[in-house]
């Protein structure tokens, strides 16, 4: 206790200054941090190691895979983990990365469904899904992301009937199980 007391009132505002000047830039949004985490959870099987390397030893910008925004430093816009041999389900924490624009898990396993919270993603702007195993519905709530253009879908377990999906110039569909109508729009 004495020895405390005789630590210099300087060396303590020297002390907050150097902690409380760490540039913004260095944090971590907390939702997007969770919403990766959650991610990577949802991953059984790494060989590569590529999301078993995600932790918070570096701001998660710099992750395999991910890219942030130039000008909000701290957000993804981009998961880009295309023939990484990873098997799992999609989280649908998914949904909680608010500025994400692009998403590429081309020629993975993924199986299980594609989370409706995808819907909530209003800035997305191309999903390549091609090669996986996702089943069930294709997400209803995917038109809600008025500036998707590219969805690609192909050779996946995808049972559905199609909403209307807005902005699609590139719409990979085939080999999959669909029924119901492809909006003429489309
Ligand atoms: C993370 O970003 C979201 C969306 O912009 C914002 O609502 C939230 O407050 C941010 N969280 C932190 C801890 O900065
Ligand atoms: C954290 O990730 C880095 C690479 O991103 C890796 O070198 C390090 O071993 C990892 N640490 C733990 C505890 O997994
Ligand atoms: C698909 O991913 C596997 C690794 O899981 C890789 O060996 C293979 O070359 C990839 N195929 C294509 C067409 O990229
Ligand atoms: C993110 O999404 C999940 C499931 O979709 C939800 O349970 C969670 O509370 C959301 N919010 C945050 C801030 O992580
Ligand atoms: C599809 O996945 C299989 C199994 O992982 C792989 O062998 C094949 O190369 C992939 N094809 C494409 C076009 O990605
Ligand atoms: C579906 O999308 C709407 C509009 O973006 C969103 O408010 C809603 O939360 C989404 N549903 C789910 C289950 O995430």
């Amino acid at each position: 206790m004495a020895k405390l007391s005789m630590i210099s009132p300087s060396i303590i505002m020297l002390f907050f200054f150097h902690f409380s000047t760490t540039p913004a830039t260095c944090k971590n949004n907390e939702t997007d941090l969770q919403a990766l985490l959650a991610f990577k959870n949802a991953i059984d099987h790494d060989p590569m190691d590529v999301v078993n390397s995600w932790n918070e030893t570096l701001p998660f910008c710099s992750w395999k895979g991910i890219l942030c925004s130039k000008r909000h430093q701290d957000r993804v816009v981009s998961i880009d983990l295309m023939s990484r041999g990873l098997t799992g389900s999609l989280s649908s924490h998914i949904g909680n990365l608010s500025l994400l624009r692009y998403i590429t898990l081309q020629n993975n396993s993924f199986h299980g469904q594609i989370p409706e919270e995808i819907g909530r993603l209003r800035r997305l702007e191309q999903i390549e899904f091609s090669n996986n195993s996702f089943s069930g519905e294709i997400p209803r709530n995917l038109s809600q992301c008025r500036h998707l253009y590219y969805l690609n879908l192909i050779d996946n377990d995808l049972i559905s009937e199609l909403g209307s999906l807005i902005e699609l110039e590139a719409l990979g569909l085939s080999r999959n199980r669909l029924s119901g109508t492809i909006t003429p729009f489309i």
